[in-house]
């Protein structure tokens, strides 16, 4: 049976960059379960649909096609034949991604797509609700966090390196914290510290020691 590492956190809290990390150390592929929230919004806008309206949502989810194709180390997404990149990390995606992340039938497609994702083999799988609700039996859970400075100042980093967005960090901080509320707040699979999940505070961590964490905690036949 695949082995797979859950690791859920709010928005900013490293999740992608530590779940690269350990993926790469150990031979498992990296999911980016946000990534596939980000393509649901991104497509629903592309169709014009109203992002407020939950059954405008849940018929336009129904349409949309997402074939998945193991590579460099991820199992990356394409649509219509492309990869989407920087396209579904702009703030205009940003601002209705939990919108359409509260969407049952969204949140089902998601989940059934990242449940089948274990045919390709081991895989570390970053999210909101991967412990609680799509890998909830897994060994190997984890609650990565830092302080809502800590997470929009490496956002807003993030932001400008790529040349996605030149905003204040007040302004991502107020983005983030946003998000973060509504993906806590939603009635279906909200972000939650699961019962039993080891919880990471990156803070005042490196990246190394973030990953050094997770890597020491995993069971020890799983360790490279
Ligand atoms: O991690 P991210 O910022 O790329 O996530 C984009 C949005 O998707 C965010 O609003 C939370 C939501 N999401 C979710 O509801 N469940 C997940 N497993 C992953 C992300």
């Amino acid at each position: 049976m695949a082995k797979v590492i859950a690791i859920d956190g709010p928005s900013g809290a490293g999740k992608s960059s530590v779940s690269r990390r350990v993926g790469k150390k150990l031979g498992f592929l990296h999911v980016d379960s946000g990534a596939l929230y980000r393509i649901m919004t991104w497509q629903c806008l592309e169709r014009g649909v109203d992002t407020e309206n939950p059954a405008a949502v849940a018929a336009a989810a129904r349409e949309i096609d997402i074939e998945l194709r193991p590579m460099d180390g991820r199992i990356a997404y394409f649509v219509h034949g492309e990869e989407p990149g920087d396209r579904i990390r702009t703030p205009e995606i940003n601002a209705h991604a939990s919108q359409v992340a509260r969407v049952k039938e969204v949140r089902d497609k998601v989940t059934a797509i990242l449940r089948s994702m274990t045919d390709f083999g081991d895989i570390v799988v970053e999210g909101r609700d991967i412990t609680s609700a799509v890998f909830p039996d897994t060994p190997a859970r984890f609650y990565l966090t830092a302080s809502a400075e800590a997470r929009a100042m490496r956002r807003q980093k993030e932001e400008v390196e790529k040349g996605i967005a030149n905003q204040s960090a007040e302004a991502v901080k107020a983005s983030l914290l946003a998000r973060d509320k509504m993906d806590s707040t939603r009635k279906y699979a909200p972000l939650v510290k699961a019962d039993g999940v080891i919880e990471v505070d990156s803070t005042f961590l490196t990246l190394e020691e973030t990953e050094r964490a997770v890597l020491a905690a995993l069971p020890q036949d799983w360790k490279a």
